[in-house]
């Protein structure tokens, strides 16, 4: 443990600089206009790899964005850990509420803002810094693979396929993870779950092209109004999801469960500050964290239609739209509850109106062993690093190739966050603490060492 701490207070400074230099592409996946930039840091990653000390890297083509892979294979008779992350990134929009440039990392107040900075650069960079942490101080007490992919943020629709076409180069014990929260410095805690995901887009159309609003209006159905309406629909009065079927599939925890769960600290005042609101809305009879981490939602993610320009313009409009996510427990299933939605949606919808429901891509919900030994091999390196338990918590976020890891590869996975649910992930000012870096490059070491040792057992 001293060697390790000491490898990173010497190397503090370089750590720093060189995810700074990651930071500082924009590799975002969801615009086109950034290709090049998500393929330089693409290369950014392969090249660091490759310095730390992993053989066969390659930055490998898919139809989209490519998969860097790099491995270090010391003995056949070790473990294999697979480490995945993303080097890609949501869009910074909006811009103007960053209060330095989403892509030029700037410390304040211990904490690197910048866009990728939690998710997940700062995370997944962590493990390649671990990985040359171990090569530097010995042997490697694991065989390693790194899968960093460039798809994450839309889908991950290539890396389905990559994991399809090279279960042999997979292959591995675990996958291990970090791309998800934690509690606290003070309060390690490990992810158990995420949820999943269903992903729709629905459009509203009244009549055949935008009409004057004193002209036409009051005669004719206005498409915002009604998708205004439509959406209002989707919950119930107890805040519940008010599409039939939708809670068909929901496991429902056990009391006991339930409790455990709720013995996670949580303080809803500062909750409430932080965010900003005065009183906290969700489906009645459970508790916020249960509310993010065991129970189905629905969002709207975006709504538009009409006029939105400066200034004001009388028109009542052709169309409106909205984006709107589900987010699934087990073992509801992403297309069944896409279909749950459609037919819901047009059925729900009044004569004067035609609806379209455009599904997205989707994900399915997971649940992470906690007695595995790669779990508690988890368990140990946070103790050991932090001197204190960590708590086992339900992440609300996505992972969606977690599940088909365990489906096409039959690998489980290691959630092992060092992120907060408050470091502004996919909005603006996204940041991350240094201490949580360093904190990390000092866990994931033993991390390797304990699964190598408990796998011996
Ligand atoms: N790293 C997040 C997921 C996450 C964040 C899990 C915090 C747990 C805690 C990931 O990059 C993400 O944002 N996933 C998307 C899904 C994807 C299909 C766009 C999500 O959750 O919205
Ligand atoms: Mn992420
Ligand atoms: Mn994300």
């Amino acid at each position: 443990m001293q060697q390790i701490k000491d490898y990173v207070e010497a190397n503090k400074q370089r750590f720093l600089d060189e995810l700074f230099e990651l930071l500082r592409f924009p590799s975002v996946s969801a615009d086109p206009a950034f290709k090049n930039d998500v393929l330089n840091a693409a290369e950014f990653v392969a090249g660091k790899l490759r310095v730390a000390g992993a053989e066969n890297v390659e930055v490998c083509p898919t139809a989209g964005n490519p998969i860097v892979y790099g491995e270090k294979i010391t003995d056949p008779s070790k473990p294999t850990v697979l480490v995945y992350g993303h080097y890609d990134v949501q869009p910074a929009d909006p811009l103007e509420l960053w209060k330095t440039p989403p892509f030029e990392p700037t410390v304040r107040d211990g904490k690197i803002f910048a866009r990728g900075a939690c998710d997940d650069k700062g995370q997944f960079y962590m493990h390649v810094k671990a990985f040359e942490l171990l090569q530097q101080l010995g042997e490697l007490p694991t065989n390693i693979k790194f899968m960093i992919e460039g798809e994450e943020e839309v889908g991950s629709k290539n890396l389905g396929i990559f994991v399809k076409n090279n279960k042999e180069r997979l292959k591995a014990d675990v996958v291990l993870i970090s791309d998800t929260s934690m509690i606290s410095l003070d309060t390690p805690s490990l992810e158990t779950g995420l949820r999943g995901l269903s992903y729709v887009e629905v459009e509203v159309t009244g009549p055949n092209r935008d009409l004057h609003s004193g002209v036409y209006g009051g005669a004719v159905a206005n498409p915002a109004t009604i998708l205004a309406k439509l959406i209002a629909s989707l919950h119930d009065e107890h805040n519940k999801v008010n599409i039939p079927g939708f809670y068909e599939d929901v496991v429902e925890l056990t009391p006991s469960e339930r409790e455990a769960l709720n013995k996670a600290p949580f303080n809803e005042n500062e909750y409430k500050e932080d965010l900003g609101v005065n009183a906290l809305w969700g489906e009645e009879g459970y508790t916020t964290i249960e509310r993010t981490g065991i129970r189905p939602t629905l969002e709207v993610n975006g709504i538009w239609g009409g006029y939105i320009g400066e200034g004001a313009k009388t028109v009542l409009p052709s169309k409106a739209s909205a984006k709107i996510s589900m987010r699934l427990v087990p073992n509801q299933k992403s297309s069944v509850i896409t279909e749950l939605f459609k037919a819901h949606f047009e059925r729900i919808a009044p004569p004067y109106v035609k609806v379209k429901v455009t599904p997205h891509h989707g994900g399915e919900p997971v649940v992470t062993p906690t007695d595995s030994i790669a779990y508690k091999a988890a368990v140990k390196a946070f103790s050991t690093a932090f001197g204190k338990d960590a708590i086992p918590t339900r992440g609300g976020g996505s992972i969606p190739i977690v599940a088909l890891f365990e489906e096409e590869l039959g690998i489980k996975t290691v959630l092992m966050g060092f992120g907060l649910d408050s470091d502004n992930l996919h909005s603006p000012n996204e940041k991350y603490d240094i201490a949580n870096y360093y904190k990390g490059i000092e866990t994931i070491p033993l991390f390797h060492k304990y699964f190598a040792e408990l796998s011996q057992l």
